[in-house]
């Protein structure tokens, strides 16, 4: 049978966000911002070990207590330049003890999406695991999309039909990760499914909602502090 890890790329700096403080480190419903995924991702019974990568010389990690995940977490301090640098690099570095083997399944989860909720990631696994190539969690597009062509002046309108917003976390197997992830080009895309997308692969697209979204900019804190209050006090269903 094999075995689910789950890995956060945490070594960026969150140029966009316009803070000091790295964005996976700033307070978010009361803790820093990963803290929440951590929290979901070790609590989650069919997840062996949750592997964090950190930026080499993070002086923020060891400020707060992440005792409450202990036997679960396994903290790398080898990220890389680029994320799927980062994310390559923790492959490589997964401790001998893990035994983490070709064909075990690594879900890789960014640490900017922090209100990832547990029916999500029991649904990702669920539809993934006697799968052949592995998938990702994404949303069908909702908006109306305008092609820009000079000044910012539409050119004409695009059809959305057939297109996903894709989200983390996204499922793959061991091997096939490494593999994806090595090969040359693959080190400025911006997620996994693409390096495995360059192999020839159909990656599967499991259906999620909008409440797993990436914090990006300054004002995408806003939303995500009300989704995570929401799910603290249970206000609401988790989406099936
Ligand atoms: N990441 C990483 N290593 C990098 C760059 C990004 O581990 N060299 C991680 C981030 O910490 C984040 C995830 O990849 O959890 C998604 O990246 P993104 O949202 O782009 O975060 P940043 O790169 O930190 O932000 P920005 O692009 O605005 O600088
Ligand atoms: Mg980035």
């Amino acid at each position: 049978m094999s075995k689910f890890f789950a890995l956060i790329p945490a070594a960026g700096s969150g140029l966009r966000m316009e803070n000091n403080l790295p964005k996976q480190y700033l307070p978010l419903a009361g803790r820093p911002m990963i803290y929440h995924v951590l929290r979901t991702l070790c609590r989650s019974p069919g997840i062996a070990s949750v592997l964090v990568v950190l930026a080499p010389g993070d002086s923020e990690w060891l400020k707060h207590d992440w005792s409450e995940f202990f036997g679960k977490l396994v903290v790398l301090d080898c990220g890389g330049t680029t994320r799927a640098m980062s994310i390559l690099n923790g492959l490589k570095a997964a401790p001998d003890e893990l035994s983490i083997s070709d064909d075990d399944w690594v879900l890789v989860h960014d640490a900017a999406r922090p209100c990832l909720s547990e029916a999500q990631l029991d649904k990702l696994m669920n539809e993934l695991t006697d799968d052949a190539v592995g998938g990702l969690l994404a949303v069908p597009l909702a908006d109306t999309l305008k092609r820009s062509g000079a000044s910012n002046r539409v050119e004409h309108t695009e059809s959305r039909k057939g297109l996903w917003q894709a989200q983390t976390p996204q499922m793959f197997r061991y091997k096939l990760l490494v593999d994806a992830l090595s090969r040359p080009g693959s080190m400025r895309m911006t997620d996994d499914a693409s390096a495995v997308e360059a192999l020839g692969l159909h990656p599967k697209l499991v259906l999620s909602d909008a409440r797993n979204l990436k914090i990006t900019y300054p004002q995408d804190l806003i939303l995500a502090e009300l989704i995570l209050r929401a799910q603290q006090k249970g206000e609401y269903g988790e989406c099936g």
